[in-house]
């Protein structure tokens, strides 16, 4: 059979990204937006969203941040702290306000300070999301500095999400950027309201990437890359068309002079080619005829949105990522910088 040159599906969305605020969200909006109709904003900002009279704001400086004309529909989250109050939960989420609540563990990774300490503290409002339908989105990984950085996605099932799991056996949850065969294992083995987002970079690095000849730190995020026996577990995951599975970018951009230094940031910016990195991979895997379902059907059958009208289009083209690309007075290094793609998104 000869590959396609063209590749149209169903408008897809973004169940996982990191659109910042203030002149670094002027920047970046545009490139989520033009690939997306719609995206999972992660609320982790300084000080993070944790009223809905916030998340109203923030909704508002996101749609002014966006092109002229764009139709682009963000979908707001509510940050989990400790004693998380159900009333601002269930009014934000009738009202329309958000979309869901994210659990970081305190201190797991950027702007987590404000994070849950004590799961039990949240008892309260994950009844009353389970009630009434909110997602829970996970930051699964455990904080405790004894554990392996290696293994916190892992000890983070066994110590916290089974339990969870098992206490609001009805609570949708999303297990956010998966990146072991054991998250793999768990998502596929629990209920349908149980599912995950993976991002491109899990598909396509293990952990040597960030050791590849020097010191990668663009290659750097959190759940940090692992061993390729996960990375496998993860790709066959994405494309066997199961509903489980379901594309999020993690998109997480930090200026490049945040990023190449004695402590660098966590996180990959991969909005500019979200889809065409997406593509390569559902491609080397033989299943371009799935990447549909994950990139644009199993998200809003799993959040029970509508699936988006109308459709995007790639083309095959060998475009080459830029080296890195102005923004906020500074730069951002694209994923995959000066790699050389197989796909090109048009329209
Ligand atoms: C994210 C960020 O920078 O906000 N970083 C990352 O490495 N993914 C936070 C997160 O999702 O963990
Ligand atoms: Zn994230």
């Amino acid at each position: 059979m000869t590959a396609p040159t063209r590749l149209t599906i169903r408008r897809p969305d973004d169940w996982h990204v990191h659109l910042r605020d203030g002149d670094m969200l002027e920047a970046v909006a545009s490139y989520t937006a033009r690939q997306f109709a719609r995206a999972i904003v992660m609320p982790n900002l300084a000080p993070p969203i944790i009223s809905v009279a916030s998340a109203e704001a923030y909704r508002t400086r996101i749609l002014s941040a966006l092109p002229t004309g764009s139709d682009f529909t963000p979908l707001m989250t509510c940050y989990l702290i400790d004693r998380a109050e159900p009333a601002e939960l269930v009014r934000g989420f009738e009202s329309g306000a958000w979309a869901a609540a994210k659990l970081y563990p305190a201190h797991a990774t950027t702007n987590s300070a404000y994070g849950v300490t004590e799961i039990r503290t949240l008892r309260p409002a994950l009844e009353a999301m389970q009630r009434i339908g909110m997602p829970l989105l996970v930051h699964g990984e455990v904080t405790d500095p004894e554990v392996d950085i290696f293994d916190r996605e892992a000890v983070f099932i066994e110590r916290v999400l089974a339990g969870v799991v098992r206490d609001f056996p009805a609570l949708k949850i999303v297990f956010e950027h998966i990146t072991t065969a054991e998250a793999v294992a768990f998502v596929e083995g629990a209920g349908p309201n149980v599912a995950a987002t993976v991002t491109p970079q899990h598909l396509l690095l293990n952990r040597n990437a960030i050791f590849a000849d020097g010191i990668r730190p663009h290659a750097y995020c959190l759940p940090v890359a692992k061993r390729e026996r996960h990375r496998l577990a993860v790709r066959r995951a994405a494309v066997s068309g199961s509903p489980k599975f379901f594309l999020g970018t993690d998109s997480a951009p930090h200026a490049v002079e945040k990023k190449e230094g004695a402590c660098g940031c966590a996180g990959i910016f991969n909005a500019p080619y979200a889809l065409e990195a997406y593509a390569g991979v559902f491609e080397a895997e033989d299943a371009l005829d799935r990447l549909e379902g994950f990139a644009s059907e199993h998200g809003p059958r799993f959040y029970g949105l509508p699936l988006n009208e109308g459709t995007v289009t790639l083309e095959r083209s060998g475009t080459v990522v830029p080296d890195r690309l102005p923004a906020a007075g500074t730069s951002l290094i694209p994923f995959q910088a000066g790699e050389t793609l197989s796909w090109r998104f048009v329209a």
